[in-house]
């Protein structure tokens, strides 16, 4: 996929520093620094083949400062930035990615705040997806060659199941592992590029954001002056293996999953494996990693004594327990320079998505998978050191 650069000119979009470049492709300075998802650029033939050009993008996106450089990068590739709308997670966003976004031009709708926490954050921010979808719908088709979705939990896709009308309008990149299997259990008349379960994803980013979640776990059982030695995961897929194999060297760790395979290797891997009402009454603290509801009210009562339940995957699904959750994140838990990684896999998703035929959900190209992994491996090496 790597080439020579060959366009004659060529124009930064608008977003960052507007550069235009004579006989040979170079990437704006913002773009430059973080050279996976520069690679990504170049071996995508990003800038010659402008694959961006006249469509619309949602971004249902944490919105961390390493959002500003993908969205960049699909600028770079003929997206219009007035064009580009992004519904942020309120319990994730940070101020100043958002207002960077907001400066370069792109429509961000994040309330940063729930307006009634007594139901599941999913239920707000479908409902803002929905009209953003709504609004496109109305775009007549001669203005828009149609909407790119950059999705996070298959946010969009829910609504769109009901909306067969716009299939032939839209493609999505699915950036979650619950996201995509939702995904292959509905009929989908559009394309979708499964970036979650890629093998670059997993192999990569899933023990990045173990170690992130164990080292906050660890600041926040310090702050209450918590000290554990029990803890039980139920889900034993990607990350619940990876959280447990870093906290299996301090504390003793149970592990919980109906995939009877995944349950082996647990058995395996040396761990004891429960159903979940035999593991809750042996540990002191449960870390869902399922992406599926685990307990709800109605569960409470069976708990006779304290159990602190942390939510392993992303958004509050699996702890139904809505009102008492405490959404809390103080900072970005990977830095721009880490989360590159996933950032460049959903830009190449975004690509291989326009210039798709079929429908349904497809895997993401291994080739560049190959290639984005190979140009994240130095920097992973880096920040090791660094650590
Ligand atoms: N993989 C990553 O890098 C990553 C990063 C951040 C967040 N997440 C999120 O973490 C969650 C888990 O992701 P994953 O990649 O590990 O998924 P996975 O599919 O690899 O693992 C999930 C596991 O949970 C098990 N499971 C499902 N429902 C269960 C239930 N009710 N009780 C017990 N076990 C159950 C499944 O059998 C499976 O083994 C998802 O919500 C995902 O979006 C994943």
């Amino acid at each position: 996929m790597h080439g020579s650069a060959a366009a004659s000119s060529v124009e930064c979009c608008g977003y960052g520093r507007r550069a235009r470049v004579h006989g040979s492709v170079s990437l704006p300075d913002a773009l430059e620094e973080y050279p996976v998802i520069a690679e990504a650029i170049r071996s995508l033939h990003v800038a010659e083949r402008m694959p961006f050009s006249g469509w619309h993008v949602l971004a249902i996106q944490h919105v961390h400062s390493s959002l500003v450089v993908l969205l960049d990068a699909i600028c770079f590739g003929g997206a219009d930035v007035s064009q580009i709308t992004v519904v942020g997670k309120s319990y994730s966003t940070r101020r100043q990615a958002m207002n960077l976004l907001r400066g370069r031009g792109a429509r961000v709708i994040d309330p940063l705040r729930m307006r009634d926490p007594c139901q599941s954050f999913e239920v707000e921010l479908g409902e803002r997806v929905a009209s953003v979808i709504e609004e496109f719908a109305s775009v007549r088709e001669s203005d828009s060659k149609g909407l790119l979705i950059l999705d996070e939990g298959a946010v969009a896709s829910h609504y769109l199941v009901g909306r067969p009308d716009l299939a032939g309008r839209v493609r999505a990149v699915e950036q979650t592992t619950r996201g995509a299997r939702w995904l292959d259990s509905v009929r989908l008349g559009y394309p979708v590029v499964d970036v979650a379960r890629s093998a670059a994803k997993a192999e990569l980013e899933a023990p990045m954001v173990a170690g992130s979640m164990v080292a906050e776990l660890s600041r926040v059982l310090a702050q209450f002056g918590t000290k554990l030695s029990q803890i039980g995961i139920v889900g034993y897929g990607t990350m619940g293996a990876r959280l447990a194999s870093l906290l299996a060297h301090d504390h003793t760790v149970y592990a919980s999953d109906i995939d009877d395979s995944n349950a082996a290797r647990a058995r395996a891997d040396g761990l004891e494996v429960h159903d979940f009402a035999t593991l809750a009454n042996e540990v002191q603290l449960v870390i869902g990693c399922t992406g599926n509801g685990i307990i709800t009210e109605a569960d409470l009562p069976r708990f006779d004594r304290e159990l602190i339940l942390v939510n392993g995957a992303s958004s509050d699904i699996e702890f139904k327990l809505w009102g008492r959750i405490n959404f809390h994140c103080p900072g970005e838990p990977l830095t721009p320079q880490q989360f590159q990684l996933t950032r460049a896999l959903m830009l190449a998703g975004a690509v291989q998505v326009i210039e798709s035929e079929g429908t349904g959900l497809a895997p993401l190209n291994g080739q560049i998978q190959g290639i984005i992994t190979a140009a994240y491996l130095p920097i992973q090496a880096r920040l090791a050191v660094t650590t």
